[in-house]
């Protein structure tokens, strides 16, 4: 099996999600990390680009010369992860795809629908693969609960409740700090803080653990913490395509939850839970029985989640191993080979379509809105 070439925008010394892609893309051996535009200061980019092995002439000062670096490149990136902050990512994603490169993109994959749109139609069009990183779906348990909703171990879904809820910018003093006050800036941040930021994390999940798609919905934002003005809580009442009943709550001021993303489903004959703290474990009630753990790595597990798990039952299997399911089907995508679910372009639309419905229905006192991005109405 060749290795695949793969490069990097973003992800620089001291970010955040950097070295979740680096471990997540060279887990299984199918990329070779070769080229790197990393950092917003060129020349900090460049030393670390070296500094992790890149060849100095594929350790790029900015993503504009890593596109024509590559472009040509008889040795060109199979793949461009971007993990620049949000407002940079259509405009590097969409000159990628249009370069004929395959993307993953983080979350959110844009600022706007209009530009969801534009990137679903680019991607269909350039025959290429757009990919967004919702990487809580590819925790082997999380396929699991996907595996079994979809197998009818639940009966039919009546409802699913989602938290992405957490208190590291509780701190009213807090509010000032460059790091935080960003978020809450809607020249930087965009229309949503916490919503855009992590809510639709959760609300991607339900959707894939469902098999299902956000129709409608009707929200309440907060700024809890005086002076911020994009929303640091929210509670999003929804309904899916199929009807089934949805809660949504995300936030950034609860005290006492750490990362704080769990998602439980509810069906006529069972009810499934997963919290990413513990993600290992699913616990699943059958109605009229008692509360089952069903263990990462155990015997009789669904195809995908057997498939997903790398390390013996009972050891932790954490955030960059699922990060780096992501990146092994990817490589099959890249292959031509059988791949498994991938997040995708269409799904980096839907969440921005709910981004903006979520803004609109809070200013709204609530009013139902229509969820689905235009195109797939
Ligand atoms: P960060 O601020 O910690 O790091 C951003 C990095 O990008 C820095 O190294 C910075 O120098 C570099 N950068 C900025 N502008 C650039 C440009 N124009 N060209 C090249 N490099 C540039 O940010 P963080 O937290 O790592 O977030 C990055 C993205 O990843 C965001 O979109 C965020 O929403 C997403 N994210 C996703 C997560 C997930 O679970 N999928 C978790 C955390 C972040």
């Amino acid at each position: 099996m060749t290795r695949l070439n793969w490069g990097m925008i973003g992800g620089g010394d001291g970010s955040q999600i950097g070295p979740a892609h680096r471990m997540g893309a060279q887990a299984d051996g199918n990329f070779s990390f070769v080229a790197g535009a990393l950092d917003a200061d060129a020349d900090r980019g460049k030393s670390y680009a070296q500094s992790l092995g890149i060849a100095p002439d594929r350790a790029y000062g900015n993503w504009r010369d890593m596109l024509e670096g590559e472009r040509e490149h008889p040795d060109r990136v199979d793949l461009v992860t971007v993990a620049t902050p949000n407002s940079t990512h259509f405009e590097i994603t969409r000159a990628f795809l249009e370069a004929g490169f395959n993307v993953l993109c983080e979350k959110p994959m844009t600022m706007t629908v209009e530009e969801g749109e534009e990137i679903v139609r680019l991607a269909r069009e350039a025959g290429r693969i757009c990919a967004v990183n919702y990487c809580y779906s590819a925790y082997p348990m999380v396929r699991q609960m996907k595996a079994m909703v979809a197998a009818g171990e639940l009966g039919a879904i009546r409802c699913v409740v989602a938290n992405f809820s957490h208190g590291h910018h509780a701190a009213g003093d807090d509010a000032d700090n460059p790091r935080v006050r960003w978020r809450y800036d809607p020249a930087q941040a965009g229309v949503s803080g916490q919503m855009a930021d992590c809510g639709i994390h959760a609300l991607h999940m339900a959707s894939f653990i469902l098999g299902d798609e956000l129709r409608s919905l009707s929200a309440d934002f907060a700024s809890t913490v005086p002076g911020r003005v994009l929303e640091d809580d929210a509670m999003v009442n929804f309904r899916t395509e199929k009807g089934t009943v949805g809660r949504l709550w995300t936030s950034t001021i609860a005290l006492g939850r750490q990362h704080g993303l769990d998602i439980q489903v509810f069906g006529e004959t069972g009810g499934l839970r997963w919290a990413s703290e513990q993600p290992n474990q699913i616990h699943y009630h059958r109605l009229g029985g008692r509360v089952e753990i069903i263990e990462k790595g155990e015997a009789g597990l669904h195809g995908d989640a057997a498939r997903l798990s790398r390390v013996p039952i009972a050891h932790p299997e954490g955030f960059p191993l699922a990060v780096a399911n992501i990146y092994v089907d990817l490589a099959a995508r890249i292959r031509g080979e059988v791949a498994g679910a991938l997040p995708g372009a269409e799904d980096g639309l839907r969440s921005m379509a709910a981004v903006y419905a979520a803004v609109d229905s809070a200013r709204r006192d609530g009013a139902w809105v229509d969820a689905r991005p235009p195109m797939f109405r």
